[in-house]
């Protein structure tokens, strides 16, 4: 093995070899992955590919080449301790769908290898699962290896897949590389599967021949595929001969940085783990906060805070008080964007979402820290070795630690948490601010009266095709002066997906009934309705209308939000995740995860892209599928949401059959994306940190927005006197520079007269005891004004003092001064003299001993105070004398 291999030259020789072989050289999927809510990350190489291993008809590859970004967070404790783990890594890959199987996977990872790599075949092992003798007999009879270097295992490590809960899975082959007798347990039947760290992984060859369904049941796959992987850096560590991944060339410069804000030292076992644990963070966020995964306390978001905060604290252990994590997110850019261009324009926003949580952390670290040390010494005092849950709870919910944190930290002093005890602080808080949520389930509890035959079917929704209905009540109880009343089937939507609920009317013969609110309530589709005319809602026939203006209307928002949603991808990134969306007959509102505002020329872009679809008038599909079916096609769910077996999508496809958009959806839509006329976005802000807000209106909206603004112009152009609206800007600009050029002039007026007051103001100076004093009210604007006054005024005095009041409206300004010399030689100070004079006025100030301010409410008194000033002088002086 002459060569050292970086990195990089990792992943091209892999890419090179395998696509030389046929293989599509396929680029890295998102860590988030697009369409599997069964996974909170992407954790193999395999993940973008599930769909193509169970799939039947043409495919546009069989072959397949990667360089995933990889992330598994389940092992956070593990991460920075050992040599090997970390939660962002890169997973080298190649896969066949129905294609090749063992026989070339084999060939061909031994090639790369041996003669690639070339690695000394006495340090190589291989591994195959129990039950595959088709394996065993490759490896040795046709790639040659000595069968006492061929291990059999059982399930536990020749097993692999699925990744989340359903897809390929199948037996695997491994192969090892072997560090030497050296770095063993030394026992004498030593080798793969041995608990010890002689052996170590590298190239997982996985052989997928079943589909696990999300109950565990596995059905063949129609065609065995091959999915291997190979971690990136625990190859470079084994490459470069370093001792532990942290050291391999990826972190180098990451190291440096580190090393320039702090110095620690790695032959300190606690400071190597801190330095490890950071170097690793650092890129896990950066990873993360590219693909909009912010930190906060909700499923991924929540992993982002964990880690983050993880890598402060190791922060904080090696001397860093101040936020620092963000500036080495910068450096992990650097490592990482030949591989993933896409950092390059992410890195200010990276940054900033980093030091915003840092921050925000690092306000309660020192006191949580404090905190812990206590309870820890309490525990210790009483003979404990378990910290309370309700002070872990504390940590949690007052300083933010991270539960996991705690139990790390607790763990390095010799202690545990309870876990128990947490879980019930935490549920109590839950309780606390559910109650008086459930005051109101509990008004909600009134019995249903049923009006026929309590078992027959009720709440069928049909509103999708049709606004009117005949319908009949079968259940109705009362709310306040309302009523609630069960159909046995109904067009009116319920809110539900963002999408506001339905409003219309029920009328029969004596009866009209207005719908007030639509809400479904487990299977119940429950109308509350008021009685408009005549009688309460009973058991007879009524004819059910949707407000069809409002519902078309809604329909044209609902439609747009998914345009929406997809354009928002295709101009900023698919870190776009939605955060929330209210779709209502007069607007529409989409909350997305990105960062920084999006620039006039985003706006436009956006808009093109949605009303292109519009303008190209595509027909929308709706489709109740199998969610497996929905998930291979594409379709994006939201992440943390429940979908049944059976799942509706709604899609629109352009000329080339390719998706414009495809999410699950329940709600309403237009048939043709022709009928939402225009699109246009009206407001654009952000609601949360790293959290936009767009809203935007559609067909008749859209058309006021624009006439309003149309508007708007119009009557600017009559203030402005523009002959005509071309001509509006143009007025707009002279009118502001001559603005600017009058505001330029009065100043100089001003300034003018105020010397020529200020002349006449000395003169009329009178002489206390040897000083030259000036009492006077003038005519200038506030304290500004007087400042200005008495600048001039000393500059024309030389020697002197002086009180100066000015009057705006119901208010009195005074202002004092006194020239330096009479500071220091005669004691007279500005600030008790203002003081002195605006008490009798009222008011109140201060300032330094040559200039102070005041204010006070009597204007009508100026006169009176400024008569007692020279009495006041007189003071001072005396005081002094
Ligand atoms: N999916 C397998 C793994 O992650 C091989 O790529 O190890």
């Amino acid at each position: 093995m002459a060569k050292t291999w970086t990195a990089r030259e990792i992943r091209e020789s892999y890419l090179q070899f395998f696509t030389e072989r046929q293989h599509r050289r396929v680029p890295s999927s998102p860590i988030v992955p697009l369409d599997d809510p069964t996974l909170l990350f992407t954790s193999a190489g395999m993940v973008q590919f599930k769909p193509l291993y169970r799939a039947t008809g043409e495919l546009e590859y069989r072959r397949a080449t990667s360089v995933q970004k990889c992330f598994r967070a389940t092992d956070l404790e593990q991460v920075g301790r050992t040599p090997r783990h970390l939660c962002f890594f890169e997973m080298l890959g190649n896969f066949s769908f129905g294609d090749y199987f063992k026989k070339e996977a084999i060939a061909w990872a031994w090639e790369y290898v041996t003669e690639v790599l070339r690695i000394d075949l006495d340090r190589l092992w291989v591994t195959v699962h129990l039950g595959d003798d088709e394996a065993e007999a490759i490896w040795r009879d046709e790639v040659g290896v000595i069968p006492e270097r061929i291990v059999r295992l059982g399930d536990d490590d020749n097993f692999w897949g699925p990744a989340g809960t359903s897809g390929a899975c199948g037996p695997s082959s491994e192969i090892f590389w072997d560090l030497g007798p050296g770095f063993g347990c030394g026992a004498a039947d030593c080798k793969p599967g041995c608990e010890c760290d002689r052996f170590q992984e590298i190239w997982n060859l996985v052989f997928p021949q079943f589909d696990q369904a999300e109950d565990g049941t596995r059905t063949p796959l129609p065609r065995p595929g091959i999915d291997t992987g190979m971690g990136l850096e625990r190859l470079a560590m084994l490459l470069q001969g370093t001792d532990s991944v942290f050291e391999i060339d990826g972190f180098g410069p990451i190291r440096d940085a580190l090393a320039e804000m702090v110095e620690f030292d790695v032959s300190d076992a606690e400071q190597q783990l801190s330095v490890n644990v950071i170097l690793e963070h650092a890129r896990a966020v950066t990873m993360l906060f590219n693909e909009g995964v912010y930190p906060g306390n909700e499923g991924r978001s929540y992993v982002a805070r964990r880690i983050l905060r993880r890598a402060v604290r190791r922060g904080r252990l090696l001397g860093l008080h101040e936020p620092f994590l963000y500036r080495l997110t910068g450096v992990a850019v650097d490592t990482l964007a030949d591989a993933y261009p896409e950092l390059v324009e992410s890195r200010e926003r990276i940054a900033k979402v980093c030091r915003a949580e840092e921050t925000r952390f690092l306000e309660t670290l020192e006191t949580g820290m404090r905190r812990f040390d206590e309870v820890v010494e309490r525990t210790r005092a009483e003979g404990g070795t378990e910290i309370a849950g309700g002070d872990v709870f504390t940590l949690y919910d007052t300083f933010g630690f991270p539960r996991d944190m705690t139990a790390e930290m607790a763990r390095e002093k010799g202690m545990t948490l309870d876990e128990a005890g947490f879980e019930s602080a935490m549920k109590e808080q839950q309780e606390r601010s559910r109650a008086s949520a459930r005051f109101e389930q509990e008004k909600d509890d009134t019995p249903w009266e049923w009006l026929g035959d309590e078992d027959a079917p009720h709440s069928e929704y049909l509103g999708y095709d049709h606004l009117h209905l005949d319908v009949r009540p079968v259940a109705r109880r009362r709310k306040g002066t309302d009523w609630e009343i069960l159909l046995d089937r109904t067009p009116f939507y319920a809110e539900g997906g963002g999408q506001v609920a339905d409003r219309g009317r029920l009328v029969a013969e004596d009866s009209v009934l207005e719908i007030v609110d639509v809400r479904r309530k487990g299977a119940l589709h429950v109308h509350t309705v008021s009685v408009a005319e005549g009688a309460e809602p009973t058991g007879q026939l009524y004819r059910a209308s949707v407000d069809a203006v409002a519902r078309r209307s809604t329909e044209r928002n609902h439609t747009a939000t998914h345009l929406l949603h997809a354009a928002l991808r295709r101009v900023l990134g698919t870190h776009v995740t939605q955060q929330g969306s209210l779709v209502a007959p007069d607007r529409l509102r989409f909350d997305f995860s990105h960062f920084s505002p999006l620039t006039p020329a985003q706006i436009q872009a956006v808009e093109e892209d949605v009303n292109r679809a519009v303008l190209a008038d595509y027909p929308v599909a709706k489709e109740v599928t199998a969610m497996e079916e929905a998930r291979s096609s594409g379709a994006i769910a939201m992440f943390g949401e429940k979908y049944g077996d059976r799942v509706r999508q709604v899609y629109v496809m352009d000329e080339d059959a390719s998706d414009v958009t495809r999410e699950l959806c329940g709600g309403c839509h237009v048939r043709r994306t022709g009928e939402i006329g225009l699109f246009r976005i009206v407001a654009e802000e952000s609601v949360a940190a790293g959290v936009r807000r767009v809203e935007a209106a559609t067909g008749w909206n859209a058309l006021h927005h624009a006439q309003r603004e149309d508007d708007l112009l119009h009557r600017i152009g009559e203030t402005v006197k523009a002959g005509s609206l071309t001509d509006v800007e143009a007025r707009v600009r002279a009118l502001a520079d001559e603005h600017d050029r009058l505001k330029r002039e009065l100043a100089k007026l001003q300034s003018a007269t105020l010397q020529q007051a200020a002349g006449e103001l000395s003169d009329r100076a009178r002489d206390v005891e040897g000083v030259a004093f000036v009492a006077e009210e003038i005519p200038a604007d506030g304290v500004d004004g007087l400042r200005e006054a008495a600048d001039k005024l000393r500059d024309r005095m030389k020697s002197g003092a002086g009180v100066l009041a000015a009057r705006s409206g119901d208010k009195a300004s005074f202002l004092a001064f006194v020239t330096d010399d009479l500071v220091k030689e005669r004691g007279l100070r500005a600030d008790v003299l203002v003081r002195e004079v605006a008490k009798v006025a009222g008011g109140g100030g201060g300032g330094r001993p040559n200039l102070a301010t005041a204010g006070a409410k009597q204007p009508e008194t100026i006169g009176e105070a400024l008569a007692a000033a020279e009495a006041i002088l007189r003071d001072q002086l005396s005081a002094r004398a």
